[in-house]
């Protein structure tokens, strides 16, 4: 019975104010729904919604504090909220800043999840969705109408990875009120800059780059002074937050985020231009190639390349003849996802609501990981020999 008492009233978090706590250089860890005030008078503030500290485990806890403030100010931007994962940061970037009877605009190239969101549930909240080219510039003034709301964008976008002509978007969209919203995961804000482009809210999967090691789900979405209340109330309305150790292991992540992403840049690159140079392939589909069709617009906009790009083959090949290239690969993981330490190989055919140069072509897409880029080519090499 006493030991079961002493259990009830461990008081963990009063001990650990009491203590001399080491001064580790990372945030510690906070586990916790309930947080305890220290008297009556602090439940009444809290309970007026006046109380400065935090009162509850989705009110954001410190470590995941630190990671929203690491982000904010990598971003430029004026507030950061983290999600559950990236597609968790748009689906809640619509549900923020769009109400029924809203029209937007998403490109065309958009991660599929977020083309599913727009297409499959939107549409059960009275928000229609117009997609438009991939490679989009100042024709979308045709695809306004008088309720366009939003204007998603995702430059590059996912797999074929087509350039949008941002500036010319946005500058239209300010004249008109409309939020102009940019998927940012490809670059970072390190190689772009979306709030100097005059984007409103910056989105990035930190599952990849931000992370970088493959072992967690996070999203975070940084808005500019104007949207950052309607965020920060949708955030505290919906109770969203996320968990400590993922937050805690993002944090770690984006101290090594510019070194790794230097190495994933020049391994890339190195690959990407060898690939350029062999008989059996079509496109090497890559921003910072001068033979990608939006190439001056990378040398415009962005200030680097990171490790995702893909290319076609000449010929269209037998399913046998890609496994067998697939396959054989030593270093490569076969699977989704991108912006980690490991290779990763993906295959498919991409169908367009838009005309495509892409159009029925099996389109490969690399995720060049922190490994050897010799070894990477040699790899390729053999995965190549074993095709013939
Ligand atoms: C461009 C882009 N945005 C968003 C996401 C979604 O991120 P998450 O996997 O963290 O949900 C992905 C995932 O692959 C992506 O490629």
């Amino acid at each position: 019975m006493e030991r079961t008492t002493r259990l009830v009233n461990f008081d963990a978090f009063h001990q650990g104010q009491d203590m001399d706590l080491p001064r580790t250089i990372n945030p510690p860890i906070f586990r916790g729904s309930t947080v305890l005030f220290d008297n009556f008078a602090e439940l009444s503030l809290a309970n007026s919604g006046k109380y400065q500290g935090i009162t509850y485990g989705t009110d954001r806890m410190p470590t995941q504090r630190a990671f929203e403030e690491a982000v904010r100010e990598l971003e430029g931007g004026a507030l950061t909220r983290a999600f559950q994962s990236g597609i968790s940061a748009i689906i809640n970037t619509f549900l923020a800043f769009t109400k029924s009877g809203d029209h937007i605009l998403v490109c065309d190239n958009a991660y599929a999840p977020t083309v599913h969101y727009c297409t499959q549930i939107l549409t059960k909240f009275n928000i229609e969705t117009t997609f438009i080219p991939p490679a989009a510039g100042e024709e979308i003034q045709s695809y306004l109408k008088d309720n366009t709301k939003l204007i998603f964008l995702e430059s590059p976008g996912s797999n074929t990875f087509e350039l949008q002509d941002i500036p010319a978007i946005t500058t239209l969209a300010k004249k008109r009120g409309i939020i102009t919203v940019l998927d940012n995961t490809w670059a970072t804000p390190l190689y772009l800059d979306p709030f100097a482009l005059g984007i409103n809210i910056s989105i990035q999967s930190a599952t990849k780059y931000l992370t970088g090691h493959s072992d967690i789900l996070m999203g975070t979405v940084t808005t500019d002074h104007p949207h950052a209340a309607t965020l920060q109330e949708y955030y505290r309305i919906t109770e969203t937050y996320t968990a400590e150790e993922d937050c805690y292991t993002a944090l770690r992540g984006l101290r090594t985020l510019a070194l790794r992403l230097r190495q994933h840049e020049q391994s890339a690159l190195a690959i990407a231009q060898w690939l350029e140079s062999l008989p059996q392939i079509g496109n090497v589909i890559h921003p910072a190639l001068p033979s990608h069709p939006q190439h001056q617009i990378w040398q415009r906009d962005f200030s680097g390349s990171s490790g995702l790009f893909a290319f076609t083959f000449k010929e269209e090949y037998p399913a046998e003849k890609l496994a067998a290239f697939i396959d054989s690969l030593q270093l490569f993981g076969i699977g989704y996802s991108w912006g980690g330490f490991r290779s990763l190989i993906t295959a498919a055919k991409y169908n367009r609501t838009q005309t495509s140069r892409y159009a029925g072509k099996m389109v490969i897409r690399l995720n060049i990981g922190l490994e050897d880029p010799g070894d990477i080519i040699k790899d390729l090499t053999a995965g190549f020999e074993a095709m013939t």
